[in-house]
């Protein structure tokens, strides 16, 4: 019987890659090659399925190009890489890797936010240098995380984590902000208050990022939501590039509007703006949230998963557009 065909896009788990082939003709980009969109597009044309990382964009004139395409599986919870109307017009099944990633990512989100309270890559930076030649009271004096307020805006599973992280680890208070209020239940295993976004900006000493990107939240934190938090709070996006105006936040820095940030996500990523390299007190991590290697195998052998429950005539795990689905 002929085996649908199917490309990976970026170079992944050769293990994933051999279950993919036991059940598909597989184009895998091993080498890791940087291919345009022009390039991507030649890969995909004829391809019935595609494992893609977050990165490569699934549009209308991708879709237009490739109409054989039939499923894209994402190997990353956000998919703002897909234009899901665009794909629900073509008939193309979007599925991503949520839960997978959630108590890693968690994690990784208060690693960050406790180096950037804690001013861990300044300092260090400063011992290397070896200007470090004598005690002083207030080196490298940061703020505390025990005891402190901890905002979250973006209260899904990652900031679930996070919050709960804060509460019980280090008995924070935690307020949070999202656009549906948890039910009463989740509200209690978190330790979580409901407030309102301003509210929020204004109470947080740490204030951490987890929501998804989309264009209604581009932008979410910019010069005038800056201006409302306490000069000594910390900012951390473990988000998506995008939804802090990495340009104000810069400026904000300097000026020292906000004591400090913590950037795991970048507008227009992998390039970082370079106002942000000049002010020492932000840490910045090139989106690496998820990255270990047990995480991120399972977020790989999830998107195999849905590909091979799409092909294989059952319900994929994790379907974004079922939609596509039901008009099958
Ligand atoms: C990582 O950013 C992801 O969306 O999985």
């Amino acid at each position: 019987m002929r085996k649908p065909n199917i490309l990976v896009a970026r170079a992944v788990f050769p293990e994933v890659i051999a279950r993919l082939e036991q059940q598909f003709e597989v184009e895998a980009n091993q080498t890791d090659e940087m291919w345009s969109k022009v390039q991507f597009i030649e890969h995909l044309q004829g391809k019935e399925g595609a494992f893609t990382t977050g990165v490569e964009r699934i549009d209308a004139e991708v879709l237009s190009a490739c109409p054989q395409l039939k499923i894209c599986a994402n190997m990353a919870v956000g998919y703002n890489n897909f234009d899901i109307d665009a794909m629900t017009a073509a008939g193309v099944l979007a599925t991503n890797a949520p839960d997978v990633l959630t108590e890693t990512t968690a994690d990784f989100g208060f690693a960050l936010l406790m180096a950037t309270a804690r001013r861990l890559t300044e300092s260090e930076h400063y011992l290397r240098a070896g200007k470090w030649n004598r005690w002083s009271y207030d080196m490298f004096a940061g703020a505390d995380i025990h005891g402190a307020t901890l905002g979250i805006l973006g209260m899904g599973r990652i900031g679930q984590g996070i919050a709960k992280r804060g509460a019980l680890g280090f008995g924070m208070k935690v307020i949070y902000h999202n656009r549906s209020r948890l039910d009463a239940g989740l509200e209690a295993e978190c330790k979580a208050r409901y407030v309102g976004k301003e509210e929020l900006l204004k109470t947080a000493d740490h204030l951490v990022l987890v929501l998804p990107y989309s264009p209604e939240t581009h932008h979410t934190i910019g010069a005038t939501e800056l201006a409302l938090m306490k000069p000594t709070a910390t900012l951390i996006n473990i988000a998506r590039g995008g939804i802090v105006d990495d340009a104000a936040l810069a400026v904000a820095l300097r000026d020292k509007r906000i004591a400090a940030a913590g950037l795991d996500v970048f507008e227009g990523e992998p390039a970082v703006n370079p106002a942000l390299l000049t002010v020492p007190n932000v840490v910045l991590t090139p989106h690496i949230a998820s990255a270990t290697m047990p995480t991120r195998l399972a977020m790989a052998n999830l998107a195999a998963d849905n590909l091979l429950a799409f092909f294989g005539g059952k319900e994929p795990v994790t379907p974004l557009n079922s939609a596509v689905l039901a008009i099958k």
